[in-house]
Order: C-alpha cells, then sequence, then structure tokens
C-alpha cells in the first residue's frame, strides 16, 4: 500500500525542452539508475530518491537491462515502485531502457541483433512491470551486426507496440547519421541520441555530433554530465566514504591524482564566483547548447538531487564565464575516453 502522495507543484518550476524535431518533450533533467539501485542499497532511500525527482518534476527516467547492480537488478526496483508508488501516474512518465551492453556470457545476451535486442526488451518489460517503455535504445554499436539488422529490431519494438520512441547510446556520428537515414525511411524516426558530455568530455563538441543532432533532427540526452562526481566539490580534499570513486568499478580512486585536483578546484573557483556550486555550473554547462534536450544525471541522496535541480535557477554562462571553463576543463581529465 502506497503512502505516496505527488506534491501539487510539480510542474510549477520544471523546465520541459523539446526532443530534436519530434512532439515529445523531455525534462531538462532525466534520471538515471546506473549505478547503486540494486539490493546493496537502502531500499527506502531509493524509493525517496525516485519518488523525489517525480516530484521535481524529473518525469523520465533512464534504465537499462544491466543497471544496479547486478544486472537487471535497477529495473526489478523500479518495477516494484511503479507498482507500489508511480503506476497511478504512468501516463505521466517518461520510462526508458536500452540492450545490448553485455549482461552475460551468452552471445544472445549482448550486442545489438535482433534476436539479443528483442529478448531484452521483453526482459524490462516484465522486470519493470509495464506493457510499454517511452523509449526503446540500441545501448551501444555493435560492429558485427548489419546496422539493418539493429534498425530493424528497433522498428519492430515500436509496430508491436513495446516502446513508443527509439534511440541510440554512444555511437559515431557517422553511423548516427546511416541509423538516422534508415529510421526515417522506415517511419520511425529517430527520437535521442545518448553520447557522454561533459566539461571533462568534450567529444560531442569535437566529433561534430551537436551538430549532426540538429540538421537530423533528433535530441542529445547527455549523460554523467557530472562526469560520476568528479566534477562536484566532493573529491577537492579527499575521497569521501561511501563515494563512487570508492566503491565502483566504474570510477577509479587514481583518476582522482593532483592535476584533477588544480583543474577541479579552478573549476570550482570559477562557480563560487557564481554563487553556484561545481555541480551546478557543470550541469548549467551542458544545458547551454541547444542541441542538449536533457542532462542525465545520477545521485545516491535526496540532497544531492535537491541541489543539482538549483543549477537552473542562475544567470546564463558569459562568453568570458565559458572561456575560463575551456581553461581549466580539459578533455579527458579523470575519463577513461
Ligand atoms: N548510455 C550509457 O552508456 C550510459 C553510461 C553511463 C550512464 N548512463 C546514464 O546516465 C545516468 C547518469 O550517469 P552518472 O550517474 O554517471 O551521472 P552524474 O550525474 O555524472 O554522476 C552522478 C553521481 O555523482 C555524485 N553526485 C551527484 N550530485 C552530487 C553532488 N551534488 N555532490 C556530490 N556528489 C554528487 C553521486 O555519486 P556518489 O554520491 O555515489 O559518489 C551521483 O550518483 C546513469 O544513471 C544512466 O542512466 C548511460
Amino acid at each position: 500500500m502506497s503512502t505516496y502522495t505527488p506534491a501539487d507543484d510539480r510542474y510549477d518550476a520544471a523546465e520541459f525542452r523539446r526532443a530534436g524535431h519530434s512532439g515529445l518533450d523531455l525534462p531538462a533533467f532525466s534520471f538515471g539508475l546506473w549505478q547503486k539501485f540494486g539490493p546493496g542499497y537502502s531500499y527506502d532511500t531509493r524509493r525517496e530518491i525516485v519518488l523525489r525527482a517525480f516530484d521535481l518534476g524529473i518525469a523520465h527516467f533512464d534504465n537499462a537491462d544491466r543497471y544496479g547492480p547486478p544486472h537487471r537488478a535497477a529495473q526489478e526496483f523500479f518495477g516494484q515502485v511503479l507498482a507500489r508508488d508511480l503506476k497511478p501516474y504512468r501516463d505521466e512518465l517518461i520510462l526508458s531502457t536500452k540492450a545490448g551492453n553485455p549482461i552475460g556470457k551468452s552471445p544472445y545476451l549482448k550486442g545489438a541483433s535482433r534476436k539479443s535486442l528483442l529478448a531484452s526488451l521483453d526482459h524490462s518489460l516484465r522486470d519493470l512491470g509495464t506493457d510499454y517503455v517511452d523509449i526503446f535504445y540500441s545501448h551501444s554499436p555493435d560492429e558485427s551486426t548489419p546496422l539493418e539488422e539493429t534498425v530493424g529490431a528497433l522498428v519492430s519494438a515500436v509496430q508491436q507496440g513495446k516502446a513508443l520512441y527509439v534511440g541510440i547510446s554512444n555511437y559515431q556520428p557517422d553511423r548516427a547519421r546511416e541509423i538516422a537515414g534508415l529510421l526515417r525511411r522506415a517511419g520511425v524516426p529517430l527520437l535521442v541520441h545518448q553520447p557522454r558530455y561533459s566539461i571533462f568530455d568534450r567529444r560531442p563538441e569535437r566529433n561534430g555530433l551537436l551538430e549532426l543532432a540538429a540538421a537530423e533532427g533528433f535530441g542529445l540526452i547527455v549523460y554523467s554530465p557530472l562526469a560520476q562526481g568528479l566534477l562536484t566539490d566532493k573529491y577537492l580534499a579527499d575521497i569521501p566514504d561511501g563515494a563512487r570513486a570508492r566503491d565502483s568499478a566504474f570510477l577509479s580512486p587514481e583518476v582522482i591524482d593532483d592535476t584533477y585536483r588544480q583543474r577541479a578546484a579552478a573549476l570550482n573557483k570559477i562557480a563560487a564566483d557564481r554563487g553556484q556550486s561545481l555541480a551546478q555550473l557543470a550541469l548549467q554547462w551542458v544545458l547551454r547548447r541547444p542541441e542538449v534536450t536533457s542532462a542525465l544525471i545520477g545521485a545516491s541522496s535526496v540532497a544531492q538531487l535537491d541541489h543539482n535541480v538549483r543549477a537552473l535557477d542562475f544567470p546564463p554562462l558569459t562568453e568570458a564565464e565559458l572561456a575560463a571553463i575551456d581553461e581549466h576543463g580539459v578533455h579527458g581529465t579523470g575519463l577513461a575516453l
């Protein structure tokens, strides 16, 4: 039995942005359940974070068969919260899932084949306890599978009523352009591309993805805009207990070296001079680009979430501030590229 009643004012301050040339608006902040949403973490905290996100107008929850840990656990958890608390609001939710990154040793538990994508989608729908997802993604490019087969699977997902829209993630611009063309010809336009983008990862600026999104008419949902926490003040002095760099396979403590700290401290100072935190500056920075529909954030507490969504309360970044950010926001800092 749910004790949850959503906040009446959940849409009052929330900003929504149009995804490319589609008819779909997405919240400026989307929430992802990549890490710390498995059973190793407090159920009550995970539930509080999800419900707080919804109260803040974050109507888009990003998942994948891989998320947890372990694999599939984040979707099983989200399915429980959906059943208990959010089911009456399903029409107000954008639920995304992805398939194709390895989740087991079987050749059918990885890659972008028709078999792998559609079997994973069926499993995700069961885990989430919903008849359809709003966005279904090919999680990563798979050079060994013909693009036509991957596109055919995405189109089938829509035609079977299991997904409303389709997306791709981590694809290079040349293959993204090809996929966009194939999908358009099949009558299922590419809604979004999900790349990593942050002050420390400039690839979408350098490889033409931002321009491609504008030209092809798809939106960008950019993930890890805080570089997994490196673009916050949490690692300036030390690595705190419970931080991702202590317990995640995806963020090594070794990247928190003197070079990183100097750059993060300089960025932190730019933020402080604007009266905001480094996290807020970093989120405002990705959302300054009109091609970016949504910043896809994570959080391990309600306090982080509350803090981060205030990023848009500050004045736009000036040219001088952007230039200063470029000086210290060196591409590749702290990240595996
Ligand atoms: N398509 C893909 O291949 C792909 C890959 C990666 C991610 N994603 C998606 O993107 C989502 C977000 O990725 P991400 O979690 O790396 O995003 P992020 O926003 O860069 O990092 C979030 C993490 O930073 C820390 N943090 C957040 N706010 C903070 C604050 N104010 N002060 C201090 N620390 C703070 C928290 O970690 P701790 O408190 O635990 O340290 C939090 O979990 C994922 O959940 C997933 O949906 C997609």
